[in-house]
């Protein structure tokens, strides 16, 4: 068999890689044509005057004598289609063809066209050919020698498919890379007499991948010859290395924050925009910053735009890296915390079985137990709790929540033997944690849903309270009816055991007492300080200021009468025990400030000078209440007949004097009078530095 060229469409490109990067919208240079029509026309390619083109090859013809204009290459009549800064262009070129009547070949389109810069992108094109007798091929001389093609044959227009380009009446091939020229030939085995009737043609165009799909009729439609096709071209700066360009710093056409990309297979270089950065790389300050947070959406937690890049955060109380695809952000809990309530089940049948205690079921009882201690840890503002305390800012802070088996171990039970104490609002326990920490436990006297929300508060709030002289709130247990809190344990009990029990031989010096007065004032100012809003003890009293090992103070209980419920049958008989110390005030507004602190720690002075008690049933009725007894004494300046001779000697006196002073100004009826915690502490430690 005899192939003859019938014609030839030569096509000479060089080739190249295509850089595939998502396109962006270029820009021109400054003060040149940005488009012609409605083509952008980004740098380096440019059109108008000289300038805007960064070398001949760049430069883009516009013909505004068409409506819109339209964009050619260079002094070609190739036309632009669109341009994109990432090294390709789209161009629209002519089908060719070879045809043929029943006297033999009729005639043919010699469509050649030849470009020295730019290449036919081999990754973004297919060479196509369509036709029932054709042989198409493609080949290259100039640079590396190739040479490939497809052949399509069909008998009967029913063999056919639309879209398919398998070799019946269409086919495709890749084209080779590396190649730096182009040309198209057809051959026909039978000069397409056997097909004539439906398909006196051969046709062959190169074309933008997926930008054709065949259709049978087009082998029969003569005016398919008038077809264009869009072609992807590559382009590159120059035909120098990256490394080479770089050295040539005037002539280095890459901007700051892009860098310089060596095509995989080819000559030249192309810029490309930092990662986190995009725009026109070829432009000064052309590389803008990448806003990830608007264009991604990557964080679930607070998102920031840096330069080049983002960072994702979680807000406060929440831990993770922020990101979407990443960890997130996850509520902050103690490690042990998700634990612990994830194996409630598990855990609790353990110790059951070992506690045995007399209330534990067996079985399937347990089930029924654990039901009732979700309810009530539901009840009891667990829920809320474990929400509140994922919300909040200083994780290493923040309370823990311990299961009920925790503190039945570490109480043996609320064993009578570990009671230290009972109180108006509960009693409190010592406990053992298996880590070989004292707790004290305390059980409230609440239970009412209405103050589960103040109750989470106030756990929140105390349990981040980090003073040294603040008893420390551990956690608490909420799986009982009644909520459990755990506090650190302060091993040398109350000030009141101090002053006023027997069981104490040794009684506290003046220095030591001015000492704890100081520290627990500074603790309360604290409170009053440190938090917004401020934090009111509202039951500062000697059986709540505790003393450790080196009798340093230690406020306790804080923050407890904020638990009283508002019913007021039951604050008459909550507030019995502190009646002295109760801010007269209380009764006409029922509410509780930091001026009730301060109220209470005037008692608290006078008791620390006088070592009477706030409440004495001992004393003569009008004397009972402690403050209203000083404040009348002191009016009758017979402070030295009631101040504590245990403690009174010629060298204090005049100290003595002076905190008595404070004590009646702390003690007067109207809050406004008072003086802050803030101006009692500097007043006390002044007091100290004259002595
Ligand atoms: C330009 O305009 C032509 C005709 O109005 C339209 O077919 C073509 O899609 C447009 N091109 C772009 C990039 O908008
Ligand atoms: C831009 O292209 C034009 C036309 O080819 C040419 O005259 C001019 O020198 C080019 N500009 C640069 C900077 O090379
Ligand atoms: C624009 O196109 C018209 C029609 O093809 C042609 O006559 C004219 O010379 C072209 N002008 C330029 C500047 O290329
Ligand atoms: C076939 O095409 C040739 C060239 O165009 C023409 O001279 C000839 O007359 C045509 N033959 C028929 C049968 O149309
Ligand atoms: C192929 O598609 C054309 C329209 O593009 C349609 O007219 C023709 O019937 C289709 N032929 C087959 C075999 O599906
Ligand atoms: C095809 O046409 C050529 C002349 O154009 C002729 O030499 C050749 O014999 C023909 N082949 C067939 C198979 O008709
Ligand atoms: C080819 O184009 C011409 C003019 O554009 C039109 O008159 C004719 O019908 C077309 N033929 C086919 C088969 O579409
Ligand atoms: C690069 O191009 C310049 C002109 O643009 C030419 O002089 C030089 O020989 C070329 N270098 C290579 C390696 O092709
Ligand atoms: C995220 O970026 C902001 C702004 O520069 C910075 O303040 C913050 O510390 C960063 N966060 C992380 C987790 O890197």
């Amino acid at each position: 068999m005899g192939f003859r060229c019938m014609f030839k469409v030569l096509a000479l490109f060089a080739f190249t890689l295509t850089v595939t990067a998502t396109p962006v919208a270029g820009q021109a240079k400054a003060g040149c044509q940005s488009n012609c029509g409605n083509i952008s026309i980004p740098y380096p390619f440019g059109t108008g005057s000289t300038d805007c083109n960064i070398s001949k090859r760049f430069f883009i013809r516009c013909n505004t004598s068409f409506n819109p204009p339209k964009a050619f290459l260079t002094t070609s009549d190739i036309e632009v289609l669109h341009i994109s800064v990432n090294g390709y262009l789209r161009i629209q070129y002519s089908v060719g063809y070879d045809c043929y009547n029943s006297s033999g070949s009729a005639y043919y389109f010699d469509a050649g066209f030849r470009l020295s810069a730019f290449r036919i992108s081999h990754t973004r094109n297919k060479f196509t050919a369509i036709g029932c007798d054709t042989y198409a091929y493609v080949e290259g001389f100039t640079g590396r020698a190739y040479s490939t093609g497809c052949v399509s044959f069909c008998y009967d227009v029913a063999d056919l498919v639309n879209g398919s380009c398998s070799g019946i009446g269409c086919c495709q091939t890749a084209l080779p890379k590396g190649v730096t020229d182009y040309e198209l030939s057809f051959d026909s085995y039978w000069n397409h007499s056997k097909v004539l009737s439906f398909n006196p043609c051969s046709y062959g165009f190169a074309v933008e991948d997926g930008a054709y799909s065949f259709s049978v009729s087009d082998l029969s439609n003569i005016n398919f010859s008038k077809r264009k096709f869009p072609i992807i071209l590559d382009w590159t700066i120059g035909n120098r290395s990256c490394m080479e360009a770089k050295m040539d710093v005037d002539n280095y056409a890459c901007k700051q924050n892009s860098d310089c990309v060596d095509p995989e297979n080819g000559r030249g270089y192309l810029c490309k925009c930092l990662h986190g950065f995009q725009g026109n790389p070829y432009l000064s300050n052309g590389c803008r910053d990448i806003n990830e947070c608007e264009t991604l959406k990557p964080c679930s937690g607070t998102c920031h735009n840096l330069p080049g890049s983002y960072n994702c955060s979680c807000p406060k109380g929440f831990e993770g890296d922020g990101r979407k695809k990443g960890t997130g952000c996850n509520p902050k809990v103690k490690p042990h915390f998700p634990i612990l309530v994830g194996t409630l089940g598990i855990g609790m049948s353990l110790l059951f079985s070992l506690l045995c205690s007399s209330w534990v079921y067996l079985g399937l009882r347990q089930r029924k137990l654990n039901r009732l201690k979700q309810q009530n840890f539901k009840q009891n503002g667990g829920v809320l709790l474990r929400e509140q305390l994922s919300k909040h800012e200083e994780y290493g802070e923040i309370a823990k929540i311990f299961t009920l088996e925790e503190l039945k171990k570490a109480t043996n039970n609320y064993h009578e033997s570990r009671i230290l104490g009972r109180g108006g609002q509960g009693t409190v326990y010592k406990g053992l944690l298996p880590d070989g920490r004292s707790v004290a436990i305390k059980k409230s006297l609440i239970g009412n849903q209405s103050q589960v929300q103040p109750f989470i508060n106030e756990v929140i709030v105390l349990s981040q309270i980090n003073h040294r002289n603040v008893v420390k709130l551990l956690g608490c247990c909420l799986e009982t009816q009644v909520p459990l809190l755990v506090y650190e344990y302060v091993r040398n009990g109350t000030l009141f055991d101090y002053l006023h029990n027997a069981t104490h031989t040794s009684i506290i010096s003046w220095e030591a007492r001015l000492k704890i007065a100081i520290e627990a004032a500074e603790a309360l100012s604290y409170l009053h300080s440190a938090a917004s809003p401020p934090i009111i003890h509202r039951d500062v009293k000697l059986t709540n200021i505790l003393l450790d090992e080196n009798y340093n103070a230690k406020v306790s209980d804080f923050g407890a009468s904020r638990l009283i419920p508002s019913n007021k049958e039951q604050v008459t008989t909550l507030v019995q025990g502190t009646l002295g110390y109760l801010d007269p005030e209380y009764f006409h507004s029922s509410q509780l400030t930091e001026k009730s602190d301060v109220y209470s720690f005037g008692v608290v002075l006078i008791e620390l000078l006088t070592g009477l008690k706030a409440v004495s049933f001992e004393r003569p009725e009008h004397e009972r209440n402690l403050s209203l007894y000083f404040v009348s004494v002191m009016k009758e300046e017979r402070l030295l007949d009631i101040v504590d001779g245990r403690v009174l000697n010629d060298k204090n006196i005049k100290q003595l004097k002076e905190v008595a002073t404070l004590a009646r100004r702390c003690v007067r009826l109207k809050g406004k009078e008072r003086p802050t915690m803030k101006e009692v502490v500097s007043e006390l430690q002044g007091l100290r530095a004259i002595e």
